[in-house]
This record gives C-alpha cells, structure tokens and sequence, in this order.
C-alpha cells in the first residue's frame, strides 16, 4: 500500500492495531503485538498514545514483545530499545509493566540462548503474535536479522553489520560507540505473527524496499523472505515505493 505521505500510513497502522487490541477485548482476551524500534513507527506510536488519551483506548489487554534490543545494553541507557519504548509509548499509555517484553541487554553470554529460547516460548505460549510491525534497516534487516540469517532463524545474539552500526552512529555519538551485537527475534519468529506489517519511509529508503519486494529471494536481503508469506503488507509513503 502506497500513501501520500507517513503521517497517513501511521495513521491506518495505528487503527489495524487499535482494532485488534478492541477485538481481543470483546472477547476477553489478551493482544499480542510485536513492537519495532527505530524512527519508522514512531508515529504509529504517537497515534496510539493520542489513541489512548483521546478516544479512551485502554492497553490494559496488551502483551507486548519487541523485536530486538543491542547487545550490551543497558535498559536504563539513552539509547536502549527499553528506553525508546518508554518514551515513545509505553510511559503514556496504560499497558501493565509486565506485559511489557524486551530482550535483554544485560545478560551474561551463557545465559543469552536460554533466554532467548524462553522468549520464543512466551510468545507461543500466549497464542502467538497478533501482529508484528517493522520497519527496515538498509542492509535489508527486519528486526536485527542482518544478511546471512536464515529464514528459520529464531531468537538469537547477532552480529550487527558495518552499515547498521554507521546509520545507528548518530545516536551513540559515534560508530565505535554502538555494540557490535544485538539480540533479535529471529526471521522464523516474525513468521509466525499472524500478520505482518512492513513500513518504509522517505527516498534513502527505496533502493532497499524496491530490493525486498522485487529482488531474488535470498538471505543476502533478508527481508526478501516477506516475499514467501502472503501475511505480509508493505506499507510505504511514495518516497519508500518511488523505485517500484
Ligand atoms: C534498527 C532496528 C530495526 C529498524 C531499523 C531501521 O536497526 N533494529 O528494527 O527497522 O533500524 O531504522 P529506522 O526506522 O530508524 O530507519
């Protein structure tokens, strides 16, 4: 789907949201949502604060699993996924603190492959994710599954890929300053969501997405694998999709 601009496309993302977590309400169940980082939701977010605020949407249904948080990290750090999500949604809605789910930056290296096996269990264990967003790095990563992950991969520690670490520089103040690990739900994981949600904005996005929609499957680009799942919706602003 293809809008004139982000603001809209946030704006229908945030409904298909807001509209699950109401369904799940009537019948007395519980949302799970797979949340992203970076700039691209952010106004997905930002609708459903306004959501809440305004128009009475509660989050006290939601669980939420996030795809992915640098690995040292932590959570109390300017630039940790905890902290993102803190203050670009969860401090202003209504969500319960434990049913928040962000992978864990502070674990030791041993520790990390039972948490993340303990991660996939959670999610499965509550039904699945109800819906997933992403967005999209340029190396074609979805979550921090950078080239190389294959489609089964699960939760897992990852090593972050030169182009990340330099489009993340900014916010550490420098490339040798951003972890050179991350971990990350993993593309099998993000399978599984009922439904799947890609959002792309702006031009320095296009190459990239004309790539993950019409380029061979392959997991030099992971997010070529969206191409096998018909869950998947591409939602982009004409800038995102001025290659297609
Ligand atoms: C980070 C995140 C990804 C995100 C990507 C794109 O690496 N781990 O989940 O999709 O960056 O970031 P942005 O939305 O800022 O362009």
């Amino acid at each position: 789907k293809v809008y004139p601009s982000q603001s809209e496309a946030s704006v229908d993302v945030a409904n298909r949201i807001a509209a699950i977590i109401t369904e799940k309400q009537k019948k007395g169940e519980k949302a799970v949502l797979g949340l992203a980082t970076g700039a691209t939701p952010v106004q997905v977010y930002k609708e459903l604060v306004r959501l809440h605020k305004e128009e009475g949407l509660s989050f006290t249904n939601v669980v939420t699993f996030n795809l992915d948080e640098y690995y040292p990290m932590k959570p109390d750090a300017d630039q940790s996924y905890v902290t993102f999500m803190n203050k670009n949604l969860f401090d202003h809605i209504d969500i319960p603190k434990e049913n928040i789910n962000i992978p864990d930056g502070t674990l030791p290296q041993d520790e990390i492959q039972a948490f993340c096996e303990a991660y996939e269990h959670k999610i499965s264990e509550l039904g699945g994710l109800d819906i997933q967003i992403l967005g999209i790095g340029r190396t074609g990563h979805i979550g921090f599954n950078e080239p190389g992950s294959a489609p089964n991969s699960g939760t897992r520690l990852v090593i972050l890929d030169d182009l990340t670490r330099r489009d993340a520089s900014r916010d550490f103040g420098g490339k040798e300053n951003v972890p050179t690990k991350a971990i990350t739900m993993g593309v099998g994981t993000i399978f599984k969501a009922k439904e799947i949600i890609l959002m792309a904005w702006n031009e320095k996005k296009a190459d990239i997405v004309k790539k993950a929609i019409e380029g061979e499957i392959s997991a030099d680009i992971p997010a070529t694998f969206l191409q096998l799942s018909d869950k998947v919706e591409f939602v982009l602003d004409k800038d995102a999709a001025s290659q297609l």
